[in-house]
């Protein structure tokens, strides 16, 4: 998969390097392809801790207690399976999100205070949502998934 690394801000852009970077507004010239950028678990059969730690868990629920027309996704995100270390030294500084592999949104994580992890309201109820995860430690982790409206 073609996929470009901004220097500046570990973000992943897929396909293309953008002009700009969306999340910090780094020129085209601070994008590096890297086809690994993204690490892959190496046995989704059989993951093994440090997988469980890093790729995204992604659930989608319709009902929404803050829209009230039922044309939101609510998508409940977490990092990983197994509960990730949030210390300054090691920790989940961000988790990109992408539909059909247009970036919209990064959730920024600090140390100890918070887990890595979000309820996000999408209104986008079709295509697919790609995660990534970022650990300073262990770099970029995804999860992909189909959003089909029922
Ligand atoms: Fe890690």
């Amino acid at each position: 998969m073609k996929t470009f690394i901004c220097q500046v801000c570990n973000h992943i852009a897929f396909d293309e390097a953008p002009v700009d970077c969306p999340v910090c507004e780094s020129a085209i010239e601070h994008f590096e392809k890297d086809e690994e950028a993204i690490k892959v678990p190496a046995d989704l059969e059989n993951l093994t801790n440090t997988d469980k730690e890093h790729v995204p868990v992604v659930h989608i629920s319709r009902e929404c207690d803050i829209h009230h027309n039922n044309e939101c996704s609510v998508v409940s995100l977490k990092v990983g399976a197994l509960e990730h270390k949030m210390d300054s030294e090691h920790l989940i500084e961000f988790i990109d999100l992408y539909i059909n592999k247009k970036y919209f949104s990064r959730l920024m994580f600090t140390s100890k205070t918070i887990f890595p992890a979000a309820l996000v309201h999408l209104s986008a109820d079709t295509g697919t949502l790609s995660v990534i995860s970022h650990c300073n430690v262990h770099g970029s982790w995804r999860t992909n998934f189909k959003l089909d409206k029922k």
